[in-house]
């Protein structure tokens, strides 16, 4: 299969492209389109035969179930059930990176739950993503555009490095605004639980609904089957530092190690020999996936990672990294 590649204007994506992708959409076919987090390998998400060709793509483990993106909170209301607090959530952070697990909906394919008696939805921040839902009239089902086990794509480049000649058409609007995925909230219980941080902060979800809940254990895996998986993993050992000791642990690093590369905050320790230095945590957040594609392409033989503080996006940043550097398939043994 060839893959096209269309550029698209953010604000303004015109008809012509949105057409063709939403046809394709229509037609049972695989699209990848950018959101505000990462860009997403879409199908229709009432169809499950087209949901199987996003598995087939990525490679992706069958039980692992997707998120379903839509238009408006109309129409997230045919995809789950929502109560009172569900309802108050997407009022205060959609269209926006968070995505919420509900009670499904009748209708909704089991390919996409993973068999789950929940569904993942969510309303992303992106013209581009909302015009294609829009015009192709169903809801879309998306993980991130990579080869399972990768790290998630921000820009069309690292979709095309994961997926040329598995998907039909990219949609290229530039590289994405919030760098990491949404974070995902289960609100089924009394409390809601955190199954993954991501682009909107624990502490504004602790303001909204709380006090949210962290998973432990084997409840954590339960709940998010996609933390049972291997994640956002470079080709390269990852060695984590916490923030401001990158200095003192890459000071003996080049005796052990020939070839060092470097992403952080703090200023790259001497003697490496690539590095990807951010100003701020939201830059961090912005340029880490990208960062870690390129320093494996860099020659390095390991990549030292400096974790921020995790407040705000920072945590979310620390359990990607967290996950880069577990080489083990399975949960985190503890939350970063
Ligand atoms: O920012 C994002 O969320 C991006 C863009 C494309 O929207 N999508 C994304 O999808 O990151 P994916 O498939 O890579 O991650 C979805 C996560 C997985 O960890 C999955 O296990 C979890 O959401 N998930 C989906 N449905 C679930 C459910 N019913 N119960 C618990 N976890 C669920
Ligand atoms: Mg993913």
């Amino acid at each position: 299969m060839r893959t096209e590649i269309l550029a698209v204007d953010r604000e303004k994506p015109g008809e012509g492209p949105i057409r063709r992708a939403a046809g394709i959409i229509r037609g049972g076919g695989l699209v990848v389109f950018p959101t505000e987090t990462v860009y997403g390998l879409g199908a229709d998400a009432l169809s499950p035969e087209a949901v199987r060709k996003i598995f087939q793509a990525k490679g992706r483990p069958a039980d692992n179930p997707l998120i379903v993106h839509v238009e408006d909170k109309k129409a997230a209301a045919l995809v789950g059930q929502l109560d009172e607090r569900s309802r108050r959530l997407m009022d205060l952070f959609w269209p926006g990176p968070l995505t919420l697990v509900v009670r499904a909906a009748g209708g909704i394919p089991k390919e996409v739950t993973g068999g789950l008696d929940t569904v993942a939805v969510r309303m992303p921040a992106h013209p581009v993503a909302i015009a294609l839902i829009r015009s192709s009239g169903v809801p879309i089902a998306a993980p991130s555009a990579n080869r399972s086990g990768r790290p998630s794509p921000t820009t069309a480049g690292a979709v095309l490095e994961d997926l040329k000649g598995r998907v039909e058409l990219i949609l290229d609007a530039g590289p994405t605004a919030v760098g990491v995925e949404s974070t995902v909230l289960d609100v089924t219980g009394d409390h809601p639980v955190l199954l993954r941080p991501g682009g909107v902060s624990l502490e504004d979800l602790d303001e909204a609904v709380g006090p949210v809940l962290l998973p432990t254990g084997s409840e954590g895996e339960g709940r998010s089957p996609g933390t049972r998986y291997r994640h956002y993993a470079p080709s390269l050992p990852v060695i984590l530092v916490e923030a401001g000791k990158a200095r003192a642990e890459g000071s003996h690093l080049p005796g052990q190690r020939a070839r060092v590369a470097y992403v952080g905050m703090s200023p790259p320790p001497a003697g490496v020999m690539a590095a990807a230095c951010f100003a701020s945590v939201e830059e961090y957040a912005k340029g880490l996936f990208s960062a870690l594609r390129e320093l494996e392409r860099s020659g390095a033989e390991v990549i030292l990672a400096e974790l921020p503080v995790g407040e705000g996006v920072g945590l979310a940043v620390r359990d990607r990294l967290a996950r880069a550097a577990s080489g083990a398939e399975g949960p985190l043994d503890h939350w970063p």
